[in-house]
């Protein structure tokens, strides 16, 4: 869905891309979008960070060293940063994105917090932009946010929100 459907949308236009993946692990799914920034020709123009609550995580994440044996190279690394956050009481980065990733995070949360963290991200995003969750992950109230269903699991940000 990324590949064939968000991502070419998203970078329509010559627009600076930004990404974040928040609550990023071991930082796998960035550098996978980071992967098809650049098989669409558009990493030149991408800004990539990868956040969570774990430094542990993170080392892994700066490592980008998987099983599969994937190499990253210094040029595609450089668009990447990243940095440790706590979602919840750090809040989000004062940097607004066009995509977010917050995917299998907010699922351990309560109610509340994850309709507050939900809100802060949908704040985050620019006009246009998607926030995309866990597969089977919902926003109950999306147009309370000002975001539109646009997959089961990806919402984009309204126009005029
Ligand atoms: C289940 S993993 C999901 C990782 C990745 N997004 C994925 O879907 O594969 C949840 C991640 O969220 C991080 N996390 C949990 N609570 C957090 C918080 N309050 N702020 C930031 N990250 C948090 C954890 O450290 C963990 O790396």
């Amino acid at each position: 869905m990324l590949e064939g459907t968000l991502l070419p949308q998203l970078i329509r236009g010559g627009r600076r891309i930004t990404v974040w993946s928040a609550g990023c692990a071991d930082g796998s799914e960035l550098y996978s979008v980071a992967v098809l920034l650049q098989r669409l020709g558009v990493l030149d123009r991408a800004q990539l960070l990868g956040s969570d609550l774990l430094e542990e995580n993170l080392v892994l994440a700066r490592q980008g060293a998987y099983d599969s044996g994937a190499m990253f190279s210094p040029t595609l690394r450089a668009h990447m940063c990243w940095e440790r956050r706590d979602l919840l009481r750090d809040g989000v980065t004062a940097a607004k994105w066009r995509l977010i990733l917050c995917r299998n995070l907010a699922i351990y949360l309560a109610p509340e917090p994850k309709r507050a963290l939900h809100e802060r991200l949908a704040g985050a995003l620019v006009r246009g932009g998607v926030l995309l969750l866990g597969r089977s992950e919902r926003i109950s109230d999306p147009e309370r946010l000002g975001l539109r269903r646009a997959a089961p699991h990806a919402y984009v940000k309204e126009v005029a929100a």
